[in-house]
């Protein structure tokens, strides 16, 4: 199976995607002319470090603001520190908050503190590799409320800040777990495909509003939640994830599936079956 996944280098990917992406009508609301990719203020939950630290070095070098979400201040610090440094902005777009967006009085202040936010990135999650009789009470409520009830609350609770904005985003962070699950971890994989649905839905809602739905379904990535886990070889970099998804940002699409979660979505749309065997032991 791994053989398999290996074999597409990213140009065949980028060849064979046109064909295989989900249908025009089902990502493209009619939101004319894709988004101004810069001077927004855009707002990182988990923007500290992986994923988030990669989108938000990518959105801080194409001239936004970002503010970085997350509970520990030291590392939230110096993710700033590395930021500002890189630019030289002087700290000026570029700050961070600490709040925990499991809390609805911190998703409350957040959307209080920061009114000029354009574009919210729900990025913030967490993980237990465990089998459902494994895990505590706690460790499956704080899943969900981490992975699912965020990103659901904090968007009701930016939607009057963003609907104030010309252009305006959401940017979801579920994954390819989304398309077809794991063994290991049911709650995390219940809790991205019900943001994925969540995603598609909202940007119907959304859609005659100057306010974008976007979702990134990251493959393997390497970043602290995924170490010690799967094959190290199978795994992208933060950065190229990144970058990925730049390109669909900049044309307006809005799925935006990276690296083997094409493949995945198109292999589960060919056989669910192949798709469930190839991803019940995860990669
Ligand atoms: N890595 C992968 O292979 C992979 C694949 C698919 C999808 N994803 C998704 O990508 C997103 C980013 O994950 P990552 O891989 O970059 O992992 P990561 O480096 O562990 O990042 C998770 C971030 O979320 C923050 N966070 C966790 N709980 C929080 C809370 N209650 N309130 C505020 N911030 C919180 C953490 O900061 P603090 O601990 O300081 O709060 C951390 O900065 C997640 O949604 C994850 O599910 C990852």
């Amino acid at each position: 199976m791994h053989t398999f996944f290996n074999i597409p280098n990213p140009k065949v990917q980028a060849a064979f995607w046109p064909f295989c992406r989900p249908s025009k009508a089902a990502c493209t609301p009619k939101q004319g002319l894709p988004m101004t990719p810069t001077q927004h203020t855009v707002l990182i939950t988990g923007g500290a470090t992986g994923i988030g630290f990669a989108l938000a070095k990518k959105f801080h070098a194409a001239g936004n603001r970002v503010i970085l979400v997350g509970r520990r201040e030291d590392v939230l610090r110096q993710a700033v520190e590395q930021l500002s440094g890189s630019l030289h902005d002087n700290g000026a777009r570029c700050g961070y908050a600490v709040a925990d967006v499991s809390q609805a009085e911190d998703r409350a202040r957040l959307a209080a503190q920061f009114p000029e936010t354009g574009i919210l990135i729900n990025n913030a999650g967490i993980q237990f590799t465990k089998r459902l009789d494994e895990q505590t009470d706690d460790e499956i409520a704080q899943e969900i409320a981490v992975n699912l009830t965020a990103p659901v609350q904090l968007t009701r609770a930016f939607l009057p800040v963003l609907a104030g904005k010309p252009q305006a985003a959401v940017i979801n962070v579920s994954s390819g777990l989304a398309v077809v699950p794991k063994e290991t971890c049911a709650v995390y994989c219940a809790t991205k495909a019900a943001l994925h649905s969540f995603s598609q839905v909202l940007r119907w809602q959304l859609e005659n509003s100057g306010i974008r739905v976007f979702e990134i379904l990251p493959p393997m990535v390497a970043t602290p939640m995924s170490k010690g886990k799967g094959h190290a070889h199978l795994k992208i970099s933060p950065d190229e994830l990144a970058d990925e998804f730049w390109r669909d940002f900049e044309r307006n699409r809005f799925e935006s599936m990276i690296g083997k979660t094409k493949w995945l979505y198109w292999i589960n749309r060919f056989s669910a079956r192949l798709g469930q065997r190839i991803m019940r032991k995860g990669l």
